[in-house]
């Protein structure tokens, strides 16, 4: 189903070529908005061709890139009234097993470029009716083990979405996240079918019982990025299938 809630709106969505990232550049684009899609991957091209939507291969984590990836949004649409702060990569491991260059990489991937995408975006971003959004997790939020420095990057993405919320609501622009829970895609496929204790921790106590699919997080995300959403600023909504409040075994 398509519609025009976004007709008229630029938007730039982060590790777009698949994924989370992938559903959401989708449902805006159906929903009527301009949008970029940003991503690491070269198959970020393919993605947005089948969008009919303008592409741009580039590596977050690197110095400069949140500038340049703005400037190509300003270019293509001549304005900015949506980020989507998507891009991230798993860091399931514990932190003694990460080594320096290991933490950067996690870090610098799942908080330091996020805050440095936002800071190049906000100048431009529109005002009034600018959004941001970001993606955050549960891991940020409740204790899980073997996760620490990847959950101390979501927190952070957490914390930087609530703070930012204050300095930007006098302006006009709302600032919000979501937190996913056990999503289906690249990120989780694996764990998600071959390892026993996530399946134990994450999937069966999932009160829904199932995983949740990228679109399901991008229609929350679009929400977020919508004037549905006029009232609502530096929330961290959880999508997932209520795993955070409602953990539990399945009854016998
Ligand atoms: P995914 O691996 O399918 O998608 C992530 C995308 O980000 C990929 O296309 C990847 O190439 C891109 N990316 C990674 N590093 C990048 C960089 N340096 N520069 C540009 N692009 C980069 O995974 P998924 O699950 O769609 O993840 C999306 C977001 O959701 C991530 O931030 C992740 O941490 C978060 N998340 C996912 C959950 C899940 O269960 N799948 C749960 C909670 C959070």
């Amino acid at each position: 189903m398509t519609s025009s809630r976004f007709a008229g709106r630029a938007a730039l969505v982060t590790g777009a070529a698949r994924g989370i990232g992938g559903a959401t550049a989708r449902r805006l684009a159906q929903d009527g908005a301009h949008v970029l899609l940003v991503d690491v991957l070269p198959e970020v091209a393919e993605t947005a061709a089948e969008i009919g939507q303008p592409s741009l291969v580039l590596d977050l984590a690197e110095a400069g890139a949140g500038e340049k990836a703005v400037a190509a949004a300003l270019a293509a649409f001549g304005r900015l009234d949506i980020l989507v702060n998507n891009a991230g990569i798993s860091g399931s491991r514990p932190l003694l097993d990460c080594d320096d260059a290991l933490l950067d990489r996690i870090i610098g991937t799942n908080l330091m470029a996020v805050l440095r995408m936002t800071r190049a975006a906000i100048p431009h971003i529109t005002r009034p009716g600018g959004r941001i959004v970001s993606v955050a997790s549960v891991f940020g939020i409740a204790g899980y083990p073997g996760s620490t420095p990847y959950a101390a990057a979501k927190a952070g993405v957490a914390q930087m979405t609530r703070q930012l919320a204050a300095d930007l609501a006098p302006e006009g622009v709302a600032v919000n996240a979501v937190a996913p829970g056990l999503i289906e895609t690249a990120m989780t496929k694996e764990r998600l079918h071959g390892d026993a204790y996530y399946q134990a921790a994450m999937l069966h106590p999932t009160p829904m019982r199932r995983a949740g699919q990228p679109e399901e997080v991008a229609a929350v995300i679009a929400f977020l990025a919508s004037a549905d959403a006029s009232y609502v600023s530096g929330e961290v909504i959880a999508v997932d299938g209520g795993w955070l409040t409602g953990r539990h075994p399945p009854r016998v």
